[in-house]
């Protein structure tokens, strides 16, 4: 019987540009008009029913103008949409449109957006390209950066994804105007996650800057899109598959990701992950990787922002600790959580190690605690 070798090395070049700025749906329009992805005769442009009008409409009309192909797809916007059945049905819908190898996805919206219209153009035709034009301020810290694309699932959430790298990235930081404060306030959490994780003066800036970025001064807005885009991209880069580092991008979000499915998401992910950022803290201190006064620091900087630095009402916390080990960091059946160290840096805990198992009566003591 013979053995033969499929040889299939690889060298990929998968990078991509982030541009950050005030109203660029014309300079996608443009991208695309210019050849920015090569190949592609239709633009499928996916977005949800709060973003359609607003954003959607206009991109899909922009590039009709232009002289493209394109289609608009609307999902209910809401995370109940980040699921297998919208996926198919999306798929289903471009399929009957005509769409085929030859489309590219432009994913208009925030994080449910992003995540299902990358993981659906991942597996569309075995791979079609896509851009993200990212108009919440959680798609501009976290979602639409590092081409992590997944769906929920009732176990837990992004159980189901490829990591799948966007041809580019659009931060419109115009479009935070038009988003209700409760999300907008949300994004502050994964903005307060990367200032806590990597950069203190970032945390200091955050501190001292809340109201104008709530009041959408520009240059701050700029700031916090900027510092939050290289923070992100810099670990991406680092470690694009999570083999290591990336976990640290994880930081509030064992407790959070947790909170978030057991709250049958009626708290937003943001909402999770600041609570999810506060147990960290306060596991940090009892362990000793940050002060109280420090502890301190980032719930007061959590209030400011006006997100929940407690469990809500009624959650119950034997469920949440269930729920904790469906999380990706658990190891033989052993929760593992990151923590930041002081603000601005994160732990390690040996080569190549950022995550440390934490026992199941640790974390239940700091729920209730959180209570
Ligand atoms: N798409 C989000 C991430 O890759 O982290």
């Amino acid at each position: 019987m013979g053995v033969f070798r499929v040889g299939l090395k690889k060298v990929v070049d998968d990078s991509y540009d982030i541009q950050i700025g005030a109203g660029l749906a014309p300079v996608l329009v443009e991208d695309l008009k210019n050849g920015l992805v090569p190949g592609v005769s239709r633009y499928a442009v996916v977005t949800d029913s709060n973003v359609a009008p607003l954003y959607g409409e206009a991109i899909c009309d922009g590039l009709r103008a232009a002289g493209l192909s394109a289609e608009l797809f609307t999902i209910p916007a809401g995370e109940k949409s980040k699921v297998r059945a919208v996926k198919e049905q999306l798929e289903d819908a471009l399929l009957e449109k005509g769409f085929r190898r030859d489309s590219c996805v432009v994913a208009v919206g925030g994080g449910v957006v992003s995540d299902l219209a990358g993981f659906m153009a991942g597996t569309f035709g075995r791979g079609v390209p896509f851009l993200n034009f990212a108009t919440t301020l959680l798609a501009a810290a976290d979602a639409s950066v590092g081409g992590k694309t997944a769906v929920d699932t009732p176990l837990a959430t992004n159980l189901i994804g490829l990591i799948y790298q966007p041809k580019k990235v659009y931060i419109d930081i115009e479009a935070w105007k038009t988003l209700p404060h409760r999300q907008m306030v949300s994004g502050m959490a994964e903005t307060i996650k990367h200032a806590c994780m990597a950069d203190a003066d970032f945390f200091a800036f955050l501190e001292q800057h809340m109201d104008e970025i709530y009041a959408f001064d520009p240059t701050v807005c700029m700031h916090v899109a900027e510092t939050n885009a290289h923070i992100k991209y810099q670990v991406v880069m680092q470690d694009e598959r999570e083999t290591g580092m990336r976990e640290i991008l994880n930081l509030g979000h064992t407790v959070g990701r947790a909170l978030e499915t057991a709250s049958g998401y009626s708290l937003f992910h943001g909402e999770a992950v600041a609570v999810g950022l506060m147990a960290q803290a306060k596991l940090g201190v009892r362990y000793g990787f940050m002060t109280q006064e420090e502890a301190d620091r980032v719930e007061a900087l959590l209030r400011k922002a006006g997100l929940p630095v407690r469990l809500p009402e009624g959650m119950n916390v034997e469920e949440l600790v269930r729920k904790l080990y469906t999380d990706k960091k658990v190891r033989g059946g052993r929760l593992r959580f990151v923590f930041q160290k002081g603000i601005g840096e994160m732990m390690t805990f040996g080569e190549n190690s950022y995550a440390r198992p934490v026992s199941e009566e640790d974390a239940r003591a700091v729920l209730e605690a959180l209570q």
